[in-house]
């Protein structure tokens, strides 16, 4: 939510709205973030573009996807082992700002293995259908940016390496915060590791 739209809130008398849906009513501040990112940087880069295939880019990852991810691994309904202790120390207004200073970046794009394209394309487009399966570009949108408002995250752009891992811990069921619907776990259910392979590298390659 931005200000202008708490401050119309705030004015119209609806202040006990706004704080009854909780987090809603904690406006992330980009600037503020940037100086509470020190520590993260060393595995996801100042700007939030990471280097190292593992650890995932956060850089343009919408900010309300970027804070649930944030809240879930503190804790502990996403088990990130490098992060243990992290984010203990932080409030929800600091997570706030970080998420809205990793939203303000941009994603950086990299290259997809030419061999692996049109099969991640068929699956990224087309789903398997056969199997029940949707596209991926229902919820995480054509281009791949997803939709925050509704809780998708962006995937264009992102590490194969890392997306692949997301996946098949999905489907492992050693990632489980997908919410009481198992949207994603159901998915990847219906991967196979080509599947995944294919559809990871098309992602790192998608803008
Ligand atoms: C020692 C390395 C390390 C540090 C430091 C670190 N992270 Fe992470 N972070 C990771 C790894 C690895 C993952 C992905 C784990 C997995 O495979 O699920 C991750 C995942 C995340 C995610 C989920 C991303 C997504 O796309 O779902 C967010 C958000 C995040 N980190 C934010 C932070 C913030 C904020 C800090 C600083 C307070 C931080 N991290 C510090 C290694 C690190
Ligand atoms: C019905 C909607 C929907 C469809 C279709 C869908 N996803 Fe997702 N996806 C989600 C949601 C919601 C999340 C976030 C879960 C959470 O909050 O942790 C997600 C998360 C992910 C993540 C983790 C991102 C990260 O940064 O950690 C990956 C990777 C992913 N989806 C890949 C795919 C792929 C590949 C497909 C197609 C084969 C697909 N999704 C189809 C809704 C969907």
């Amino acid at each position: 939510m931005n200000k202008v739209l708490v401050s119309l809130l705030l004015s119209l008398g609806i202040s006990s709205a706004a704080y009854a849906a909780g987090d809603a009513a904690i406006v992330g501040d980009a600037e503020a973030g940037k100086a509470k990112t020190a520590v993260c940087g060393a595995c996801h880069a100042a700007d939030g573009n990471s280097a190292a295939p593992n650890f995932p880019k956060l850089a343009g990852q919408g900010e309300r996807y970027l804070l649930k991810q944030l809240n879930d691994i503190k804790g502990g309904k996403r088990q990130v082992l490098e992060m243990t202790g992290l984010l203990t120390n932080l409030s929800d207004q600091d997570m706030a700002d970080i998420a809205a200073y990793f939203a303000s970046q941009s994603m950086s794009v990299g290259a997809a293995d030419p061999a692996l394209v049109a099969r991640g394309e068929e699956l990224f487009r087309g789903g398997k259908l056969d199997q029940g399966m949707p596209a991926c570009t229902g919820c995480h949108s054509p281009n791949g940016a997803g939709n925050d408002l509704a809780g998708f995250p962006q995937l264009g752009g992102q590490h194969a390496a890392y997306v692949a891992k997301q996946l098949t811990d999905f489907r492992e069921g050693n990632r489980t915060n997908d919410g009481d619907t198992l949207i994603m776990r159901a998915i990847a259910a219906k991967l196979s590791n080509k599947d995944i392979a294919a559809v990871s590298s098309y992602i790192q390659g998608l803008h």
